[in-house]
């Protein structure tokens, strides 16, 4: 079941973060070892909720070195993507529920020469991306229903990951979002997943950095642990 081991990556989402000193947040989480920054990209349509928007992503590009991956929550990716990687988002992720013609969509987005991925929500199955997964870079499993962060980690959504990441090559990466913590992480990865979004569990702690090393730390033994029953 376990392909070539992809290395863990922790992917701390801003969502939850302190808005108001958003750079030190963000500068807290790049010198503890984040991988990467996830940023949740709302438009109230397709979840209802809204967050940040371009020049946010603009501002926060200035401030680290951190590869950004655009999450967006909107109904017309398309439309926004090249704005998003004007302002320096590597990674663009779409949702497969709003794609008409998702390998068109691919297309498109490859043209922006960025890192494509796409998402998919808790009631969305795995063979709704047959047609486009050997196109992209990721598959983002989404394991709360997106919107808000801080919300419950759905273990249904478990089963989908294991089915994912038999399917994927070891070149593509398998993130999941939602409800990620100390509890839970330990089950995405042995699932298959090697890329964890964390919000609420690194920015509601009281030290950031220790709850993201220490995230790091209980996903890589049970990828280890998954290793040996493999
Ligand atoms: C939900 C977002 C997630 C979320 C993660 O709509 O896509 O990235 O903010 O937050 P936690 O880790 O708190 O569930
Ligand atoms: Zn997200």
């Amino acid at each position: 079941m376990m392909r070539a081991a992809r290395p863990i990556r922790i992917a701390p989402s801003i969502l939850d973060a302190d808005f108001g000193r958003l750079a030190e947040q963000i500068a807290l989480v790049e010198a503890a070892g984040a991988d990467l920054l996830h940023l949740d990209i709302m438009d109230g349509h397709f979840v209802p909720n809204l967050s940040l928007g371009v020049p946010v992503v603009a501002g926060i590009a200035r401030h680290t070195k951190l590869p950004l991956e655009a999450h967006l929550m909107i109904t017309d990716p398309a439309k926004y993507a090249p704005a998003f990687v004007e302002a320096g988002a590597r990674g663009i992720i779409f949702h497969i529920e709003v794609a008409q013609q998702p390998r068109e969509l691919v297309r498109q987005l490859r043209r922006l020469d960025v890192q494509v991925g796409v998402s998919l929500n808790p009631g969305t199955p795995a063979e709704s991306l047959l047609e486009i997964l050997p196109q992209v870079d990721q598959v983002l499993v989404m394991t709360v229903w997106p919107g808000f962060g801080g919300q419950r980690f759905l273990d249904d959504c478990l089963r989908k990951i294991e089915v994912l990441a038999e399917q994927l090559r070891d070149d593509q990466a398998l993130e999941v979002d939602g409800g990620v913590n100390l509890d839970t992480a330990p089950r995405a990865v042995a699932a298959g997943a090697d890329t964890l979004v964390a919000g609420s569990a690194i920015f509601a702690a009281d030290d950031p950095a220790t709850a993201l090393r220490t995230l790091r730390d209980v996903a890589q033994s049970a990828r280890r642990q998954a290793e040996l029953r493999a």
